[in-house]
């Protein structure tokens, strides 16, 4: 558990920062967050001594773990020739050319620095192309944190009960039409409405936000579909899973393609990254070239760019793709025959090195019925793994993510742990 020195630091943050924190979920870690001391492969130190075995990796991001060594001579290359320029610079191109390969063989990048920005650039870009307002998102996927898509949104939004954020004007929020994950017919439904003006539909191909939700089998093509039919864009918001599920993300796992790519987490190595993908036609809109604005003192940052360019080359091996992935195997293996021999009321969504635990008897296919699920009991699991130092996901809203430094030495660490835990919450009814 957090000591006394994370108590005392979060003692003194929380009259500097609102909550504490600096992102609503890392106040989820109860009874207050540790702080971290440094990290390295699959582990994090905390200022209190503790060692913890990472499952969240940052959200996300980490997929080579902490401070990889070629992430590491990356940066510190870059570190020797400056770090920032706000002029234009190779390591761009390289970066770009690898991202087009793999999402848009032909296309475009705009560099940005958050999957916020990402989302909504290209939100603004399939509006500017289409010349239409609405967009379709669906209720619980989460894009990040700015009005078009504060609206029935997942993770942290939903986690502190506002999916529909206050001081985003109702004259804005009515422009984001919301519809059912693995639902198609409520897509049909609104676009059968209003198709004539839908700019785009946005979503996370395997959502990421809610826990883990797998696509039903169709439900991306048929969103491929209904975009094309009615001449909206298709967005696949891929900013967990881009780089994440195969080197060309959840599009080319599942074999449907957007239109837009909005890419992140992964992509930047670590270090802040958001990136609009399209193909030429699309992304010309963008300024300077068109009318569509978009700007960013840091884009395209060479720290970042150095980064990127060092974990994909680390992924092309192939090598963290078949680590993280069996790391994920061997631990929802492990939780399945748990979950049997105690006769907890629990199912399991996973997807390569990405999975969660639902604590409720149905299977889960949608937000919704992630929001149906025992929240209790996942904090009591959560809570118990970190006392065995192992920190998984604070909140069931979002995934656990397994990286290339869960080695297998780590999965039965972490293994022994569960057993543990299982044991114990069993013992005391909370499972
Ligand atoms: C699918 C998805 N899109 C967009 C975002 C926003 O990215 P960022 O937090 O970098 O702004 C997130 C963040 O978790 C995400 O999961």
């Amino acid at each position: 558990m957090p000591g006394a020195r994370s108590k005392e630091l979060y003692g003194k943050a929380q009259e500097l920062f609102p909550g504490g924190v600096n992102s609503p979920v890392r106040a989820a870690v109860k009874p207050y967050p540790f702080y971290v001391e440094r990290a390295e492969g699959a582990y994090i130190y905390t200022v209190d001594g503790e060692r913890l075995i990472d499952y969240v990796l940052g959200y996300g991001p980490l997929f080579l773990g902490h401070r990889h060594p070629k992430v590491y001579e990356a940066l510190q290359r870059q570190l020797e020739k400056g770090w920032f320029y706000g002029a234009p610079y190779e390591l761009e191109i390289k970066l770009a050319e690898k991202i087009l390969k793999y999402y848009h063989p032909g296309g475009m990048v705009r560099f940005v620095n958050t999957g916020t920005e990402a989302t909504m650039t290209a939100i603004r870009l399939a509006r500017g192309f289409t010349g239409r307002d609405l967009i379709i998102k669906f209720n619980g996927c989460y894009h990040g944190a700015h009005d078009a898509v504060l609206v029935g949104a997942g993770s942290a939004a939903a986690e502190y009960g506002v999916p529909s954020s206050k001081g985003v004007p109702d004259s804005v929020a009515k422009l984001t039409l919301v519809a059912r994950y693995n639902d198609t017919r409520s897509v049909e439904k609104l676009m059968r409405k209003y198709g004539d003006n839908v700019a785009a539909i946005i979503v996370e191909p395997v959502v990421g936000n809610a826990g883990v939700i797998p696509p039903q089998r169709e439900f991306l093509k048929a969103l491929r579909e209904i975009a094309s039919t009615y001449g909206s864009l298709l967005i696949m918001d891929e900013v967990i899973t881009g780089f994440r599920l195969a080197l060309g993300g959840a599009q080319q796992y599942y074999g449907v393609k957007g239109d837009i790519t909005t890419l992140g987490k992964i992509v930047g190595g670590g270090m802040p990254i958001g990136v609009v993908v399209a193909e030429k036609h699309i992304m010309k809109e963008l300024t300077p070239l068109g009318k569509v604005f978009n700007a960013g003192t840091f884009n395209a940052h060479p720290a970042t760019m150095a980064a990127g360019l060092a974990t994909i080359e680390v992924l092309e091996t192939g090598e963290p793709y078949r680590i993280a992935g069996e790391a994920a195997k061997a631990l929802v293996e492990e939780l399945s025959s748990l979950i049997e021999e105690y006769g907890v009321r629990a199912t399991i969504n996973h997807v390569e090195s990405m999975f969660q635990i639902f604590f409720t008897g149905h299977e889960v296919l949608s937000p919704e019925d992630a929001q149906k699920s025992r929240k209790e009991a996942y904090a009591a699991l959560h809570e118990e793994l970190l006392r065995r130092g192992v920190f998984i996901a604070p909140s069931q809203m979002e995934a656990v993510f397994t990286s290339a430094a869960h080695t297998s030495e780590v999965v039965e660490e972490t293994i022994s742990a569960l057993r543990e835990v299982f044991k114990k919450l069993h013992g005391e009814g909370k499972l």
